[in-house]
């Protein structure tokens, strides 16, 4: 059978799987009080995720470093106790990955000699071979990670540099120490001998320059240096940047030889507001309310006619109808997603489909021919389990279709084509928004599989387009009293565990409550079919174990009712997720959450925002940080 057309946008470069960049990077040369910029910019990427942060400043040729463990507020603490004046310097937040969370292992690094810093994003994969040596040259290694050999490197390779004629020496000697590193770095370096340089270096980790009126900005990402400038440079791998108070020189190899470029500026023009709260207490409710019109900006331009057009995904309707197997390959609250579009490309397709966490599927040999659809859906586009995931499904000569929330992401890169699901940027690490987006994306994607294969009729399909636009009003409902959901989180709170159930569409919706509920809440939480519950959750159910089931009206609603009742007749506190006007369902449940009636295929789309706002509500009561809980990142770069 003939295959699906391949993109020719796919590179692989192998060191990419072990790229991390969950850290962040900021750096600033320039007329303002540098420690002031650092703290900001440092704010700016703690949604991240994040357990230690420092930052060095240059003054007058000395350099000063402060690294904290925890909050970034802690680090600025220390900063105002002692003052740190100075104009130049970098800042860095870290997520431990070589040695734990500590003052000692938090970055900035310095040299011995504590005249050179430097802050690393990245895995430096022989960092054991080049510790060795440095050590047995004498160099005094005070921390156990990886990225510290660097700064010793460049204080090996600082002299030799100033020995010679041409480009600055700090510029060379990070040339110099590069050539040495194998795995991913996004490097910022200040020194003592150049107190208003920031020389700036990266490979696989993603590094951005920026020019404004009072000075020079560095960062691992764009949103900590937006206040100041929009005009950026994205750093490409291999390339060195000098940034000073008034001038930004770019540098590539060319041979043995650094030579400048004219660097191309790239215009940011998101709203500043994605990075504010506007008025809402966190990032998770202020991207929560935004879902309708997550939603609505998702499905704009999609209808043509009476067809759903997706020209993204590159392929003939012809084509689309060879499509015999979908296998959609996520994580976490992508997976979910995942679950959810599964109903509805076998259901409205008749296509076969699989839904798989990327860590399984890469590491299994999963059937795969040229007429095989793989589904990689991923928020950050950087999910270091996805992308491998997608390439290993490339190789395997799949047809590779991205979900992504991020332009120009790794995923929206390596993949054949790419749908971007409008979320705009999340800052609350628990995704909410951009778990919407990618719902509405899925299902767009399983209409237009339903229409190449011919499964569906013109009017049907628009009106199911019609029927899915409304969802966006029926959040909004959800969104306007959340009394019953605090009352039920209320009952909640200090629970041990909870368990979440639910059938068909419920299913899914129940996993992803359960995922909310324990990410932001550390409240244990369990989730199951609910037909599932006799063959062993139901033993957990005692006096006063939550049970939130999901009960909305579907064609297995009376079977869900039976099992909310045996875990009430056991004594569980009964939450049911139900349909307005669904009185009946009282009679059954502790607390009722009422959703607005709707389709049963969209009713993840309005069920699982009730579910959102339950879970930061038990996560607030229990006094947790709703928008960065402990452990998590943002990204998930590492396997
Ligand atoms: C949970 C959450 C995570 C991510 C997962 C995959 O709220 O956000 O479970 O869904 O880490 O991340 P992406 O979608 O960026 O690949």
């Amino acid at each position: 059978m003939k295959g699906l057309p391949r993109g020719a946008s796919f590179t692989m470069t192998h060191t990419q799987t072990k790229g991390e960049t969950m850290c962040g990077i900021v750096g600033y040369t320039g007329t303002r009080q540098a420690c002031e910029v650092l703290l900001e910019g440092l704010s700016r990427l703690e949604y991240r995720g994040y357990d230690s942060a420092g930052i060095a400043v240059q003054h007058g040729g000395a350099m000063e470093v402060i690294c904290r463990t925890g909050r970034v507020s802690q680090l600025r603490s220390s900063v105002e106790a002692v003052g740190v004046p100075g104009t130049c310097g970098i800042g860095h937040t870290r997520w431990a990955t070589h040695g734990r969370p500590s003052e000692a292992n938090a970055h900035p690094h310095t040299s011995c000699d504590g005249r050179i810093a430097v802050v690393h994003n990245g895995i430096i994969e022989n960092f054991n071979e080049i510790r060795e040596r440095l050590a047995a040259a004498g160099h005094d290694l005070r921390s156990q990670t990886d990225s510290e050999v660097v700064a010793h490197l460049i204080e090996e390779a600082y002299p030799r540099a100033c020995a010679k004629e041409g480009t600055d020496a700090l510029v060379r000697a990070v040339a110099d120490t590069v050539e040495q590193l194998s795995g991913s770095y996004a490097l910022a370096v200040i020194c003592d001998d150049e107190p208003d340089a920031i020389v700036c270096a990266r490979k696989d980790s993603p590094l951005v320059v920026g020019m404004a009126e009072d000075g020079a900005y560095v960062a691992s990402d764009v949103i900590a240096m937006l206040d100041a400038t929009r005009d950026i440079v994205v750093l490409a791998d291999g390339q060195i940047a000098r940034c000073t108070p008034d001038a930004l020189t770019c540098f590539a190899r060319c041979g043995d030889d650094l030579r400048t470029f004219d660097a191309q500026t790239t215009h940011i023009d998101w709203d500043m507001d994605v990075a504010e709260k506007t008025g809402y207490p966190d990032f998770m409710l202020k991207e929560i309310h935004e879902q309708p019109r997550v939603i609505r900006d998702t499905l704009a331009g999609r209808l043509v006619g009476n067809s759903i057009q997706i020209d993204e995904l590159q392929l003939t309707p012809e084509e689309l109808n060879l499509i015999d197997r979908v296998y959609i390959i996520a994580c976490g609250t992508s997976y979910h997603a995942g679950l959810i579009a599964k109903n509805l490309i076998e259901g409205w397709a008749r296509i076969p489909c699989e839904v798989e966490v990327a860590s399984e599927f890469r590491y299994r040999n999963p059937i795969i021919t040229p007429t095989t659809l793989v589904v990689a859906v991923s928020q950050s586009g950087e999910t270091a389990d996805t992308l491998a995931a997608i390439r290993d499904a490339r190789v395997k000569g799949a047809r590779v279709f991205g979900i992504t929330n991020v332009i120009g992401s790794p995923v929206a890169r390596e993949a054949d084509g790419v749908i971007y699901t409008k979320a705009n940027k999340e800052i609350a690490v628990a995704s909410t928004k951009s778990f919407l987006g990618q719902v509405v994306s899925l299902t767009l994607l399983a209409l237009v599989l339903a229409q190449a294969k011919g499964k569906m009729t013109s009017g049907h399909i628009r009106q199911l387009y019609t029927e899915l636009a409304n969802t966006a009003e029926l959040v909004e409902r959800v969104l306007e009293d959340t009394t019953a959901i605090d009352e039920a989180a209320h009952a909640c709170t200090d629970a041990a565990s909870a368990l979440f159930i639910g059938r068909g569409m419920g299913a899914a919706v129940a996993h992803e409550g359960a995922l909310k509920l324990k990410e932001i809440s550390y409240l244990h939480t369990e989730s199951y079919a609910a037909g599932e519950m006799k063959h062993g959750p139901i033993a957990l159910i005692d006096e006063g174990f939550p049970v939130i089931a999901i009960a909305t009206r579907s064609a297995v609603y009376d079977k869900v009712v039976s099992n909310l009742q045996e875990a009430r007749a056991r004594g569980a506190v009964v939450v049911a997720l139900a349909t307005e006007g669904d009185e009946d369902i009282r009679a059954h449940a502790d607390h009722v959450l009422f959703i607005p009636p709707v389709r049963d295929a969209f009713s993840p789309i309005v069920a699982s925002v009730p579910l959102q706002l339950f879970a930061r509500s038990v996560a607030l009561a229990r006094g947790c940080d709703v928008d960065q809980p402990r452990n998590l990142a943002k990204s998930v770069t590492v396997e």
